[in-house]
């Protein structure tokens, strides 16, 4: 019901859109289409992001290729499909700009892992450590770090560091040990992880590998060790796609979010792409990530009816988050187009 004194949308954007009655006759694409339109919005989706919502995104992509997209809009608002760090780093690069989160509970369990209190006491007693940070984090571990990274430039960004300087890695325990692996950096590690990416079964794996001896199994760099030792790949979400294109078997185990299937169904139909099974029983849908899912059709149509929920991003943390973005991106292009 409308409040009296104020326009649909400022009530809206008070209350939320807990009683707000859509109309299933309504084309909910159409709509969306239509505001885009009207509103100058772009709207970034990322690889996890059910079916419907890539499909009617303007640019699907990794968190690399998101953040690219984010650095250089021309659009007067964007919409982020995807997660709370994702769409704040979106506000991070466009402090100006609207940046829409269709639900603003769409967190990570990866950024959680890093509270920014007792990771600014590890970094204090690591003086002489250069602090690099995974994506996957706060706006206020971002300020307190040197260099951001993602899962697709982060062997680059660490090999862009001189051998002599120390290197504190956060929050992503797997993706720092998989980057020691491959560079030899001696790195101080933060205890993080990803839940769905840490509920890989290895064992199920294995067996479902002998079920489809000429399957290739790939994975993203957030899944544990054991996993990674028996992949075929290690890639971000957008280098396994590339790889899935490029390779020629016929078959392949993804151990990442399921979202992900979609795309690389969409790239090449002919080819059989079977999710990884998780630890829990078999009914679980484990390899979804429950924060990603939180993003519907329904909300992404409603936070761009209304403008709301608005990522807002403290101007002093946000000043300070820039820097180690900025950064990236240019280390990115720069290392990334030799
Ligand atoms: P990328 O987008 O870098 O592949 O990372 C995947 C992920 O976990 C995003 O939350
Ligand atoms: Fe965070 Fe993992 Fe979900 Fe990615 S998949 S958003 S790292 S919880």
């Amino acid at each position: 019901m409308l409040e009296i004194g104020a326009t649909e949308a400022e009530s809206v954007q008070k209350r939320g859109f807990l009683d707000i009655y859509i109309s299933p006759e309504l084309n909910l694409e159409d709509e969306i289409n239509k505001l885009r339109q009207d509103k100058n919005a772009v709207i970034l989706a990322h690889y996890y992001q059910e079916a419907i919502i890539q499909d009617v995104a303007d640019y699907v992509g990794d968190s690399l290729g998101l953040s690219q997209k984010a650095a250089n809009t021309d659009a007067d608002v964007i919409v982020f499909a995807g997660v709370h760090f994702m769409a704040e780093t979106a506000k991070i690069l466009n402090p100006n700009k609207k940046v829409l989160l269709p639900d603003l509970k769409a967190g990570c369990s990866l950024a959680d892992s890093c509270p920014p209190s007792s990771f600014s006491t590890f970094v204090k007693s690591n003086p002489e450590h250069l602090v690099v940070t995974y994506i996957n984090c706060s706006a206020e571990i971002k300020a307190l770090s040197d260099i951001v990274c993602t899962s697709s430039n982060a062997i680059k960004i660490i090999e862009s560091i001189p051998k002599d300087k120390p290197i504190i890695f956060a929050p992503d325990k797997n993706l720092g040990k998989y980057i020691i692996s491959q560079t030899g950096r001696d790195m101080l590690l933060w205890d993080g992880a990803c839940m769905v990416h840490e509920a890989f079964s290895i064992e199920k794996l294995i067996s479902l590998y002998n079920e489809h001896p000429n399957s290739k199994i790939i994975a993203h760099p957030e899944s544990e060790g054991h996993i990674l030792n028996a992949a075929n790949y290690i890639g971000s979400t957008a280098g396994m796609i590339d790889f899935v294109q490029i390779d020629s078997t016929e078959e392949f185990i993804v151990a990442t979010e399921v979202g992900i299937l979609h795309e690389m169904q969409k790239k090449v139909p002919h080819k059989k792409f079977i999710a990884a099974p998780s630890k829990e029983n078999n009914t679980c849908a484990c390899s979804e990530c429950g924060y990603m899912r939180l993003n519907t059709l329904e909300k992404l149509y409603l936070c761009m009816k209304y403008e709301t929920p608005a990522v807002a991003v403290d101007k002093s943390i946000q000043e300070r988050a820039l820097l180690p973005i900025e950064r990236m991106l240019d280390i990115s292009n720069r290392v990334l187009s030799d």
